[in-house]
């Protein structure tokens, strides 16, 4: 995929402050920590451009990038970099403010034609499961996305892909790609995956 400019163009703590341009985007979600951040740089070849944690749950807002690819089918979306998750180790009150407002940008946000559920290529969690099947429940397209393949052999690759899709139920033509952040493996995959979801008309 040809990216002519990946640019970050705000947080939002708060659905007033979500873009009114009518672009339309692409969602990640998933747990704190399972490389939302890094898979967006990855993607789009930058380093950085997205914040990369060492401390989870660090990202505590919806982050709007504008992207401008040299696709004539695609041309520019936003990618929203949608807070983590689950993790146990999150402050109580950080919780309370993030959790509706996922909820609010998945079920009413008219420009949102897709979501990433990202992963651990390593094993699925209970949370991972509830998530699926709520975005299902909800009606959006979902890509799941295991990362951090790169920590696996051959062999339990093929393991983990029968896993994932067992344990999160993951139906016949939803997509389930492999993804290294660190080798960029399934990277043109996932890109085929994205621009089939974004020209697909809602
Ligand atoms: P929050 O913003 O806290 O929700 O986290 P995140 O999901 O954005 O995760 P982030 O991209 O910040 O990555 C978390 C940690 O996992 C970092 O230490 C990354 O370097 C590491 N990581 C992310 N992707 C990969 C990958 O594909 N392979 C390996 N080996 N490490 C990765
Ligand atoms: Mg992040």
């Amino acid at each position: 995929m040809k990216i002519l400019s990946a640019e970050f163009i705000k947080s939002c703590e708060k659905p007033e402050q979500f873009p009114r341009d009518g672009l339309s985007e692409v969602a990640f979600v998933g747990r704190s920590n399972v490389g939302k951040s890094s898979l967006l740089n990855s993607l789009l070849h930058r380093r950085g451009l997205a914040k990369v944690s060492r401390t989870p749950g660090k990202t505590c807002t919806a982050n709007f990038f504008r992207v401008v690819t040299g696709d004539p089918l695609l041309k520019s979306f936003y990618w929203v970099d949608l807070p983590g998750y689950g993790y146990a180790k999150v402050a109580k009150s950080v919780q309370a403010q993030w959790g509706p407002m996922i909820n609010g940008y998945l079920t009413e946000r008219q420009e949102l034609m897709g979501i990433l559920l990202l992963v651990d290529a390593r094993g699925v969690e209970r949370h991972d499961v509830a998530t699926f099947a709520w975005l299902r429940t909800l009606g959006l397209r979902v890509i799941v996305v295991a990362t951090k393949v790169d920590k696996l052999s051959r062999a339990e690759r093929r393991g983990s892909m029968v896993a994932i899709r067992g344990s999160l139920d993951v139906p016949g033509g939803t997509e389930l790609i492999l993804y290294s952040s660190v080798t960029h493996e399934g990277r043109d995959e996932l890109w085929r995956a994205i621009r089939k979801l974004l020209s697909v008309e809602s």
